[in-house]
């Protein structure tokens, strides 16, 4: 079975609406019938300063919202980077092979470190270095992410290639797996920037109270006209609802859009808020289910680790007997 890895980032507790269309819903679909692996990405989340309480509490309920979401642990792997010491150590390798000025052209970096209001640490930096080395470690066929990560994997294409021709063949190349319909989910306030925790505004959380999510559907920045339609030049705010409300029901965008033919803005907004609703309370019921008994979330991530660590010590011991280590015996 083809092989699968993605990873999320704990740090702000709650996923929000993009992370879930254009990432976790592809996770839960790809679990079918591929070998998956999954984890929450910590050692990734310290790039920037953290609290330690917060941190840990994010991470297990970042663990709970992708059970919650549909994450199976009998079919995928689910754990946490940090109880998976290869991560770490294969990216000290990634990063050995990554060129200065290569590494300075991730406009996520740019992003982040213009945005970042205290001092900019080193680790924001390498941050995609050790993203490849997740990625490669497990000889992943597919990494399913949403559009912002595609320059990432780009970069662990370039790593690998690096790496088997200069040692010989150690790491398939992963292609990206990105959704296009959902890859990039809109801010609701800023219809042309992405949702993002970093920029709040329109971003709906999943684990905040469903009325606050409708309200600010309700809220949504619209376009000027009153006409339902999917366009996503001239009215990215409805496009930006439709993509979402489709992605939700199942239902096309088409059907949607003859559906409020003659209606307004103002009852699709409504709609989505309760459609939102409808679909995240239970979401919540069982994320609260799993954090109730921490202790069996703990053996849940803890089967995880060591059936990743299985595959990670493999890679990682292949790689350090081409780089010329002598190994441990
Ligand atoms: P993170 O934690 O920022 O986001 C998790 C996933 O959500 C996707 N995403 C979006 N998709 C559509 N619309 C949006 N507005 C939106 N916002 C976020 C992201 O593309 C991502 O797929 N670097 C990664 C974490 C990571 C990783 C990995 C991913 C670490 N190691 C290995 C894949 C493979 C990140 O920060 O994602």
């Amino acid at each position: 079975r083809p092989r699968v890895l993605s990873g999320i980032q704990p740090t702000a507790g709650s996923f929000h609406l993009g992370n879930y269309l254009g990432a976790v819903r592809q996770w839960v679909a790809l679990q079918e019938a591929h070998d998956a692996f999954y984890c929450v990405v910590d050692l990734h989340a310290i790039t920037v300063e953290q609290n330690p309480k917060e941190l840990r509490q994010n991470t297990r309920v970042s663990a709970a919202q992708l059970l919650a979401l549909g994450i199976d642990p009998d079919r995928a792997t689910l754990f946490v980077q940090s109880h998976v010491p290869e991560h770490a150590q294969l990216g000290w390798v990634m990063q050995c092979m990554t060129g200065f000025g290569e590494a300075s052209r991730m406009t996520q970096f740019k992003d982040k470190s213009a945005r970042q209001e205290q001092s900019v640490g080193v680790g924001l930096f390498t941050y995609p270095i050790l993203q490849a080395a997740d990625i490669l470690l497990y000889q992943a066929h597919y990494v399913p992410v949403g559009e912002d990560q595609r320059q990432h994997l780009e970069l662990t294409r370039d790593l690998a290639t690096r790496f088997n021709s200069r040692y010989g063949k150690t790491f398939r190349l992963p292609e990206a797996y990105i959704v296009k319909d959902t890859a990039k989910i809109f801010d609701l306030q800023d219809p042309t920037a992405k949702m993002s925790k970093s920029v709040p505004g329109g971003v709906v959380e999943l684990l905040e109270d469903p009325k606050r999510s409708a309200k600010k559907i309700r809220s949504a920045v619209t376009d000027t006209g009153r006409e339902v339609l999917f366009d996503v030049e001239n009215k990215p705010g409805v496009s930006n609802l439709l993509t979402i409300y489709s992605a939700l029901t199942g239902r096309t965008v088409e059907s949607l859009v003859t559906d409020y033919d003659g209606k307004g803005y103002g009852d699709l907004k409504k709609d989505l808020g309760e459609v939102f609703t409808e679909w995240v309370t239970p979401v919540q019921e069982r994320v609260k289910m799993y954090l109730d008994d921490v202790a069996s979330l703990d053996k849940i991530l803890a089967g995880g680790a060591e059936r990743a660590r299985e595959v990670a010590s493999g890679t990682l011991r292949r790689t350090y007997e081409k780089i010329g280590f002598v190994l441990p015996e």
